[in-house]
């Protein structure tokens, strides 16, 4: 049977692998994510295992509905708030577990707290379909990039995954942005595909924990969203044998690709990861990057560089 199906056609086929304990990938806004029932401790176990996921590093469970978001997390007033504003959208928020939340316990990797989103698309409408969340990482192997395309995580992950349904590239490309509301000062924990400026007026200012925190999302290693080839930051000198240039606005040298010919940080997000894919398959030997704006969306582009400029073999 087909492996990689249009999301639309493919939901019946996905709700049954899931309630039977297997693995689908799922196009959300932001990006594919490798969904299994969070309350299925085999199931889950297998998302560590087709990533090699350290088992240290908690999941994200993705809901329907903040109804069904408050059987698993407490929601203070801020919760509350910023669910109202940008759910379904590109925000996970971490909070305390409830008691008897019957999540695997995998799932949060022993922390007494879980990290929260209610996506768009078919990924909330497959948490309707099972009434229990779903438990879904990026679908990449472990450190890699993440997918914005179906064809992405069947280059990947290939059949360690069940079903990939397609539904094309993923409007925003990054990840969600974490904010942590376990403490009475709102954490950012992550920054991704919503814009930080939004958040002021709802939650207060949002501290930026160091790096080395402990209190910091578990999986912000600093090697991470490597492509295979080595990826140099801000790269402005000649071009050595071998270099693509992956370009922004003006900022542009050949051969390579450009974010946003005219220079616009979303469009840039929407298209960093497919094309430091494409790049890192071109048979080039490094990729050489313009500088980035840091405002907006940019700030989260300027994270995954840095990630994947430490991460990348050299
Ligand atoms: O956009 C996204 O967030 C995508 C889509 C699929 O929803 N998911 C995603 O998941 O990026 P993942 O596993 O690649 O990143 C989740 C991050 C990790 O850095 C993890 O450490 C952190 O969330 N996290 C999960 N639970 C946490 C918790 N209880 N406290 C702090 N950080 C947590
Ligand atoms: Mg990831």
């Amino acid at each position: 049977m087909e492996h990689l199906v249009n999301a639309a056609d493919g939901m019946k086929r996905a709700a049954a692998i899931l309630r039977s304990g297997g693995l689908v990938a799922v196009p959300t806004e932001t990006v594919y994510g490798l969904a299994a029932d969070a309350t299925n401790a085999d199931a889950v176990a297998g998302i560590y295992a087709a990533k090699g996921r350290p088992s240290f590093n908690p999941l994200i469970i993705h809901v329907d509905s903040v109804a069904m978001a408050q059987r698993y997390g407490r929601f203070d007033g801020r919760a509350h708030r910023l669910a109202e504003h940008f759910w379904p959208g590109p925000l996970t928020l971490v909070v305390p577990l409830t008691e008897n939340h019957g999540l695997a316990p995998a799932v949060t990797a022993g922390l007494n707290s879980v990290a929260i989103r209610q996506p768009s698309g078919p990924m909330a409408a497959l948490a309707t379909a099972l009434d229990h969340p779903l438990a879904a990482p990026s679908a990449n192997s472990s450190g890699r990039v993440s997918p914005t395309m179906a064809q992405h995580v069947a280059a990947d992950l290939g059949t360690k995954v069940d079903l990939i349904l397609d539904n094309g590239s993923c409007p925003v490309g990054l990840e969600s942005t974490i904010i942590s509301l376990v403490a009475d000062t709102a954490l950012l924990l992550r920054e991704g595909g919503l814009d930080r400026s939004f958040a002021a007026g709802i939650v207060g200012p949002l501290i930026n924990p160091k790096p080395d925190a402990h209190v910091a999302a578990p999986g912000m290693l600093s090697a991470h969203y490597a492509p295979r080839i080595p990826l140099l930051k801000d790269f402005a000198k000649p071009m050595p044998e071998g270099m693509v240039f992956l370009g922004f606005g003006e900022t542009m040298r050949e051969p390579g690709l450009n974010l946003s010919p005219s220079g616009d940080v979303k469009e840039a997000a929407h298209n960093l990861f497919a094309m430091l894919q494409e790049l890192d398959r071109s048979g080039a030997r490094s990729i050489g990057v313009a500088a980035i704006p840091h405002h907006g969306l940019g700030a989260a582009i300027n994270d995954r560089l840095q990630r994947a400029a430490h991460g990348s073999k050299e």
